[in-house]
């Protein structure tokens, strides 16, 4: 569906960086990466609002290079919606379609139908000023979608919204997604969207893609020390001693663990933060890692507690719910077992 070949863009201070990247037809990829990586300029690549410098983009086989952006069938959708001010929500929404020189009667079916089922068929003839920030989102989405692009992408589409309605613009957005198959590149700080949209996820740093798979392959897989801090994921560092009960032995400073992964040598292992538990008792559980950790510090995030544990030849976090810190006793200081199962230590090295 969308080929990038080596793309470099050159806009003085800042370079994208040979940057490959295919997605298939009806793909979910979404774009991290910390502020300034580069993320918002590879979307614009994309549309075409960028001369490269070389490289080149293939939309469906076509060679779309030096295609102006109206050209390429495709529609971006910001944060902060983008809607003209002075026409009503129907005009918005029809805009596209009118561009294309649509016989009347169709432009009012396509509208219509895509208002209902991104919900704002109630307010098409407001204007956006009067609209909400939910609302407006919904109709810059219904905008986008309403040309049937080749590729949708999406820049922080929800950044500007509440939590409640970001939550319920996301499910919408995922319903309306996979009722078009419509393919997506979506840009993102919130790690929530990777987890509920994305079907692929690209970390950005510094005008390159550092690493490129499935969620679950970068989030607990990281490639680098770089990709696994933007994660939270946790990296240890390890020999492999032998094997036990079909389990990896791995020996990390003078503590043993245990892996479901088979390796040799020094290796570096993961272990994603929400797989650990916490507990008072080393027993009456079936994880086969079992450390005695002292809780250095902890910090509320959200609805969760991270908390910042060393053992005596490791430090690594965890992330549990206030609850626990309650029933617990979780203090700076204090001591517990911190346990794991052996499938959640990956060997990444
Ligand atoms: N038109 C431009 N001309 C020159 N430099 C630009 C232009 N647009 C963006 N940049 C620079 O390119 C770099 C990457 O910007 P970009 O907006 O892509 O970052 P980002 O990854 O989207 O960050 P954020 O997460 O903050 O949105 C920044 O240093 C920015 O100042
Ligand atoms: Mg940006």
């Amino acid at each position: 569906m969308l080929e990038v070949e080596n793309l470099c863009i050159d806009l003085g201070d800042f370079h994208l960086r040979d940057i490959s990247l295919s997605v298939e037809e009806g793909d979910y990829l979404t774009i991290i990466g910390p502020t300034g990586a580069g993320k918002s300029v590879l979307l614009e690549a994309i549309a075409g609002f960028y001369p490269l410098l070389s490289g080149r983009i293939f939309l469906d086989s076509r060679d779309v290079t030096h295609e102006p952006p109206e050209r390429r069938g495709i529609s971006i959708v910001y944060q902060d919606y983008m809607l003209f001010p002075h026409m009503t929500v129907f005009d918005n929404i029809a805009f596209g379609l009118r561009k294309k020189d649509l016989p009347k009667e169709e432009i009012k079916r396509e509208v219509k139908y895509i208002a209902r089922e991104l919900r704002v068929d109630h307010i098409l003839h407001r204007k956006p000023g009067t609209l909400s920030g939910g609302e407006q989102q919904r109709v810059a989405l219904a905008r986008a979608l309403v040309i049937k692009p080749k590729i949708l992408l999406m820049d922080e589409p929800f950044s500007a919204l509440d939590d409640k309605t970001r939550e319920k613009l996301r499910s919408l957005v995922r319903e309306v997604i996979a009722e078009h198959g419509t393919t997506v590149i979506h840009v993102t700080h919130d790690f929530e969207d990777v987890f509920v949209l994305a079907k692929h996820v690209a970390v950005m740093r510094e005008g390159r893609i550092i690493q490129f798979g499935t969620p679950e392959e970068v989030f607990s897989r990281p490639q680098c020390e770089f990709v696994a801090d933007f994660t939270g994921t946790n990296l240890l560092r390890g020999k492999i001693v032998g094997e036990r009960n079909n389990l990896t032995m791995v020996k990390v400073g003078s503590t043993i663990l245990y892996t479901v992964d088979k390796a040799e040598g020094n290796v570096t292992l993961s272990l994603r933060p929400e797989e650990v538990i916490l507990a008072s008792e080393p027993s009456k559980c079936s994880a086969q890692n079992v450390v005695p950790v002292t809780v250095e510090s902890m910090e509320r995030r959200g609805y969760h507690v991270w908390l910042s544990l060393s053992s005596d030849d490791f430090s690594f976090r965890a992330v549990v719910t206030p609850n626990t810190v309650v029933l617990l006793g979780i203090k700076p200081r204090r001591r517990f077992y911190a346990l794991f199962k052996a499938s959640t230590l990956k060997v990444i090295k």
